[in-house]
């Protein structure tokens, strides 16, 4: 590694010394009355003084109704409650987020599924469709800046709260939404995580060829979907701040996942000028259909890569390495695998003499990385900027070290279910620092948000309460 960068140098040395004509350097001099760059210019105001991290934060001020349950809206709301937006959870009476009580590991504590998703908000219930519930909705309405919710479709609409209805309470409200599709034949449809999936074209194009469709672990359908819709919450924002009114903020799933698996629409019209020589069923002289195949663990890119066995595969099924065969490193993995020949045969020189026997020469690396553990296939490639991935287990990942000191991995202490780990804020601000607060026990703050931001009096509050509409229906009243 040393001796490489010593080479850089060199080589950047000898550059530097060559004689080469001065270049003119030309003066970047203000046009008069020209605004400046800094300070109060552009509307903004004064420049702070304060130290980075000490300036409040990025969504400070920010009030959300979150409306949202199970996956893809909490994504949403987590990630602006931890950018420093007042998220207030409305949940039904009794029995809240359903997740609450799904996949649970510890009894009578709320679920990670739940918890992992609802991190730094309050939780306030209230019967939405009671009229004392609608009137306390109402009233949050106004004083809120986003509505966030992802209900089946019309549900909104059936519990009073329409466009028209939100608009005429609070102008300035943006109302977003995650539906499973956009409007079309299936607008009316509930939908799924892996529904998502497969209507979005991941599925059809994850997996083997000779395979069926596969859906993958990571949830680019309700995740994916949550994190499209923070986005577009903070674009009306700020849109707001220049026109005062809010706007509507819609998401499907559909489109989510369309949206990230953009490159596979790209193959799709790619293919009407000829086979995808980068898919390694090109060298295998698989003829292509009219559809865009799924590629295995072919690379995304222009790079051929493979995962590949290493070191302790036998026993251990995340003992393996995704390789990639980037061309300008060529060189460097033919001298790691024993192959320099390879360097200047014709057969292996250039990419294109290698891509139709691609697996062939993947075969030849494994041969080499199966005497190696993943992580000192990665500690000599990247010693060689060759670009390597080892597999890592959720338990790998879970203990890694510089994955918690960044706060990407967090312990979270919980008054029912005590320690467990999480997932905390991926996206860094230098000057907006995430902490992680554990998740709201079902209705919480029920009585903290009607006083301080309702300012409703103590004798008011009895009375909502008195009415039912802040509490789960007595079991006689169910049964009635
Ligand atoms: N008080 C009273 N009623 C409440 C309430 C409250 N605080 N909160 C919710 N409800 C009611 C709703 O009004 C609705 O009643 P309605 O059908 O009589 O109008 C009911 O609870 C159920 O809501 P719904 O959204 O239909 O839940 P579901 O469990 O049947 O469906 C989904 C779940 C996820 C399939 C569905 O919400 C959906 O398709 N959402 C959009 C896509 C999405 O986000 N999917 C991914 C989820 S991770």
């Amino acid at each position: 590694m040393a001796q490489k960068k010593s080479k850089k140098a060199k080589a950047a040395g000898k550059k530097s010394g060559a004689k080469k004509p001065a270049r003119k350097v030309v003066k970047l001099a203000a046009r008069k009355g020209a605004a400046k760059s800094h300070g109060k210019s552009n509307g903004l105001p004064k420049v702070s003084g304060k130290a980075y991290g000490k300036d409040g934060k990025a969504l400070s001020g920010v009030r959300i109704l979150d409306f949202t349950h199970v996956q893809s809206g909490p994504t949403c709301t987590q990630l602006l409650a931890w950018f420093g937006a007042d998220v207030i959870k409305v949940e039904r009476p009794g029995i809240g987020d359903i997740t609450r009580g799904q996949l649970v590991d510890v009894k009578g504590a709320d679920s990670l599924y739940f918890t992992m998703l609802n991190h730094n908000k309050r939780s306030i219930t209230i019967d939405s469709k009671h009229p004392q519930g609608k009137r306390v909705l109402d009233e949050l309405i106004k004083s809120c800046d986003v509505l966030v919710e992802n209900f089946a479709p019309g549900a909104l609409d059936r519990m009073g709260l329409t466009w028209d209805h939100i608009h005429k309470l609070n102008p300035r409200m943006i109302v977003a939404s995650i539906k499973g599709f956009g409007p079309g034949p299936y607008e009316d449809c509930k939908v799924y995580e892996n529904v998502a999936q497969c209507t979005g074209g991941s599925a059809s194009t994850t997996g083997f060829r000779d395979g069926p469709p596969l859906v993958t672990g990571a949830q680019i359908g309700d995740s994916g979907t949550g994190l499209h819709l923070a986005l577009g919450i903070v674009t009306a924002l700020f849109q707001r701040t220049r026109t005062g009114r809010g706007q509507k903020v819609n998401v499907a799933m559909q489109d989510g996942v369309l949206n990230l698996c953009r490159v596979k629409l790209r193959d799709q019209q790619r293919l009407k000028a000829g086979p995808l020589k980068e898919y390694s069923q090109f060298g295998q002289n698989i003829p292509f259909g009219d559809a865009t195949p799924r590629a295995g663990n072919d690379s995304g890119g222009g790079q051929p890569g493979w995962i590949l066995k290493c070191k302790g595969w036998e026993s251990d099924p995340n003992a393996y390495i995704y390789f990639i065969t980037q061309a300008p490193v060529w060189g460097p993995i033919c001298d790691i695998i024993g192959e320099p020949t390879w360097k200047t045969d014709p057969e292996y020189a250039t990419p294109p003499a290698r891509l139709p026997k691609l697996m062939a020469i993947f075969a030849r690396i494994e041969e080499w990385t199966k005497t190696k553990t993943k992580f000192e296939v990665m500690e000599i490639c990247n010693a060689q900027d060759i670009p390597v991935g080892p597999i890592l287990s959720m338990r790998e990942i879970s203990e890694d070290e510089s994955l918690r000191k960044t706060g990407t991995v967090v312990e979270v202490d919980h008054p029912t279910r005590g320690k467990y780990l999480s997932v905390g804020n991926p996206i860094k601000l230098s000057d907006s620092i995430s902490e992680v607060k554990r998740s709201p026990l079902l209705g919480e703050h029920t009585d903290e948000i009607l006083k301080d931001v309702l300012g409703l009096k103590a004798n008011v509050i009895a009375e909502i309460k008195n009415s039912g509409a802040l509490s789960a229906p007595k079991k006689e009243e169910k049964a009635a």
